[in-house]
């Protein structure tokens, strides 16, 4: 059976992944595929901006070629791309350019709608998107209808933050002030001597910690810069990590004094092994760094829990739509994970959390992102729509 048009083609390239998609008009994903930069930037600790623009130039031909083969679709003719979507911004400027560049030329050439998309607007959306078929494409499950009114929490390596999504119109209700939840965990684990991206890292090393024995507080937020950003009482529903994560390194500084080894034990892959207490493969510290690790998880996961009760407390659930839609590379974590599904549970909160493999980015969150905007009768013009860094969503 033909999947349902119109055909989109995604193009993510808004960092250091490069990735192709194919949606069809149901939202179903026939195809996604994201090739990973981690070796290329890996040596620096961190990414490399001038070295992940000339990788997206140098992956995008197997990647879209993959797309769409596993797709089964071709790029022209009958059944073939019907729209295309490339990533606007926000994002590396040099990276974003190549992604876009290349979605623009084949709309252009292809004579088809084209839609530059907002990297936040992708990840707000892929909650609703179903898992990829297992076998083939054409068991691809459609996407779930997007309610009309719901509040989006996006945890990402460069943001965090709440909206509140109204047909189809997005309001921020809080950002970060500083630091995003997953750039504290890099820099923590970096600290640490943690390959890049180190945010999964040190999640799975804190399952392995006792919170209790490192506590760190949940840091409160000052309304006065933002008096619009208040649920309830005096306190501002903006995020905070760089505090967090300054109290995590300082600790660590504390345990060096210590005596405390806060490197990687030599060979940690062998040892780990050895050590019933941590997962296979994950590098090897001692009992005080698992309890640092876990303290601090903690308290970044319950920053988060404590802005959406508060929100929940102050009746935007009842009054905005019970859903809940949580996305972004940060939404991988497994505490948070843990800790929203019961939450949800407790207060009857429809809770949409985003399949692990739409979490990081990709493109099949872009391509969605683009049909629902088609849907709304929302197109650019591939002549004149360019790349930002910075772009309100
Ligand atoms: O959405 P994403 O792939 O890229 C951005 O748009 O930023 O998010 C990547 C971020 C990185 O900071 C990474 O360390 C973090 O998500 N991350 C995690 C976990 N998995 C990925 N942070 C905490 N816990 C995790 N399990
Ligand atoms: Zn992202």
């Amino acid at each position: 059976m033909a999947a349902p048009a119109p055909l989109v083609l995604g193009i993510e390239t808004s960092c250091d992944d490069t990735a192709c998609a194919v949606v069809d008009g149901a939202g179903g994903v026939l195809s996604t595929v994201v090739s990973s930069q981690l070796a290329a930037h890996q040596p620096y600790g961190g990414v490399v901006p001038e070295i992940a623009s000339r990788e997206h130039l140098a992956n995008w031909p197997p990647v879209s070629a993959a797309a769409l083969e596993r797709a089964g679709v071709a790029l022209t003719g009958p059944g073939g791309i019907d729209v295309v979507a490339a990533t606007r911004g926000p994002g590396l400027v040099g990276s974003l350019l190549v992604g876009l560049s290349l979605g623009k030329a084949i709309a252009y050439a292809l004579d088809k709608p084209f839609h530059a998309v907002h990297h936040l607007e992708g990840h707000l959306y892929s909650p609703f998107l179903a898992p990829p078929g297992s076998s083939s494409a054409e068991e691809a499950e459609p996407a779930q209808p997007v309610p009309d009114r719901f509040t989006g929490l996006v945890v990402s390596g460069g943001h965090t933050n709440l909206f509140a999504v109204s047909g189809g119109a997005v309001e921020t209700l809080a950002e970060t002030r500083d630091d995003a939840m997953g750039e504290s965990f890099d820099k923590v684990g970096k600290r640490l001597g943690l390959l890049y991206p180190q945010g999964p890292r040190v999640d799975a090393l804190a399952e392995h910690g006792d919170a209790a024995r490192c506590p760190f507080a949940v840091p409160k937020v000052r309304a006065e810069r933002r008096p619009d950003r208040v649920a309830d009482g005096r306190q501002s529903l903006d995020f905070s990590y760089s505090g967090l994560k300054s109290q995590a390194l300082l600790e660590i500084e504390r345990l060096e004094r210590r005596g405390v080894a806060t490197r990687p034990a030599e060979g940690g892959d062998g040892e780990a092994r050895d050590r019933p207490d941590q997962d296979q493969g994950d590098p090897v510290f001692p009992r005080e760094v698992l309890d640092l690790l876990a303290g601090f998880r903690e308290a970044a996961v319950g920053q988060l829990l404590d802005r959406l009760e508060r929100l929940r407390a102050a009746g935007r659930f009842e009054s905005a739509g019970q859903t809940l839609a949580v996305s972004g590379g940060a939404a991988a974590n497994r505490l948070l994970r843990r800790r929203l599904v019961a939450w949800a549970a407790e207060h009857r909160i429809d809770l949409r959390l985003v399949p692990l493999v739409y979490s990081g980015d990709n493109a099949a969150m872009i391509a969605h992102a683009a049909l629902l905007r088609e849907r709304r009768g929302r197109r650019d013009d591939p002549l004149s729509v360019e790349a930002a860094s910075r772009i309100p969503i």
